[in-house]
């Protein structure tokens, strides 16, 4: 694996699933840990700061450095502390993952304003305000000369890239995330920052209380969520400082840099379209009409199978 001997991590909601496994994979790669995680339901309630600390306790039992944060990353202030936190209990940050979620499951004609809030919340604001504080401290080493070559690993779903029913806050945040990692990409690059993202797949409580996906199978789990970091691990190598911007979709050994979105079905006048003339080369251009082809059929094409197939 690479190694990241002398880097400093951080790693959001990193007390369960996806991100303990991220941790550990840091960890074990040299990597010294900030292991951050609320601790709270899954739906965002109560706080408790066991689960990162039985994540630093694992880490510590196999060698390595880690501390446990129990930062809101919703809350500005807090991811600032968070990021305050690696740098005086190790000295600097080189990596962040953004990975800290959240799930309010509802049908958009329900949903309430709280559901919306709390899901764009943690998720969407929850990746900006680490990223943000994050964006100070590596401007402040890149002014000083230093040439850095440091990471943020964001994270979306197939539900933001690709849609899924039931799912409108969730989504729209994850979606929001790809979009965020485009243009962090592009500001960060000065700084030697790249900009990443992951659409995971994995056997979660978040997976585990929305889909019947049954037990893990005898042999290779795809759905192990241990399958996601070595995503993460490639591209916090050195080697990686040109690789950024890019939406990666991971399903057991399949991993697909998306292509998100791009140039189309262009309908091209020269001049202002007449509406009616308009729409009757979109029925033309679909005679059969055009619809989002949702979650199922785009993680099948990138590779995975969605999990509601298990439904
Ligand atoms: N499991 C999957 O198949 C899957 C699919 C797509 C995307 N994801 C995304 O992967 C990430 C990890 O999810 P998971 O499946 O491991 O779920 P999980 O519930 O096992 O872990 C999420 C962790 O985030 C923590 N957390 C929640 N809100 C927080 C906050 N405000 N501040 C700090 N920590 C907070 C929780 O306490 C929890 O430990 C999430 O962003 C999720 O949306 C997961």
């Amino acid at each position: 694996m690479p190694d990241l001997s002398g880097k400093v991590a951080i790693v959001t909601g990193a007390g369960r699933g996806i991100g303990r496994a991220h941790a550990l994979a840091l960890a074990a790669a040299g990597a010294k840990v900030v292991v951050n995680d609320l601790g709270g339901s899954l739906a965002g309630e109560g706080a408790d700061t066991s689960p990162a600390q039985q994540v630093v306790a694992e880490i510590e039992a196999a060698g390595g450095e880690a501390v446990a944060d129990g930062e809101n990353v919703a809350d500005f202030a807090g991811a600032g502390r968070m990021v305050e936190h690696a740098v005086s209990a190790f000295g600097r940050l080189e990596i962040l993952v953004n990975n800290a979620g959240i799930l309010r499951d509802r049908m958009l004609v329900n949903m309430s304003e709280e559901e919306w809030d709390a899901v764009i919340a943690v998720h969407l604001k929850g990746h900006f305000a680490p990223t943000r504080h994050a964006a100070a401290h590596w401007r402040e080493r890149s002014k000083a000369g230093e040439q850095l070559h440091a990471r943020v690993v964001n994270t979306s779903s197939p539900s933001g890239v690709f849609g899924n029913v039931g799912q409108t806050n969730y989504g729209a945040a994850k979606a929001g995330i790809a979009g965020f990692t485009l243009i962090a990409a592009q500001e960060l690059a000065r700084y030697g920052v790249t900009v990443n993202c992951l659409a995971p797949n994995a056997r979660t409580r978040m997976t585990e209380e929305t889909f019947d996906i049954g037990s893990a199978p005898e042999g290779f789990d795809p759905l192990d969520p241990a399958n996601i970091s070595p995503v993460v691990l490639a591209l916090c190598a050195d080697e990686a400082q040109h690789i950024t911007g890019q939406v990666f979709h991971v399903w057991g050994g399949a991993v697909n840099a998306l292509h998100g979105w791009t140039g189309g079905e262009l309908f091209a006048a020269g001049e202002r379209w007449d509406a009616d003339a308009l729409l009757a080369a979109m029925r033309e251009r679909f005679p059969a009409g055009v619809a989002p082809e949702g979650m199922v059929a785009g993680m099948e094409k990138a590779g995975g199978r969605s999990l509601r197939v298990a439904e």
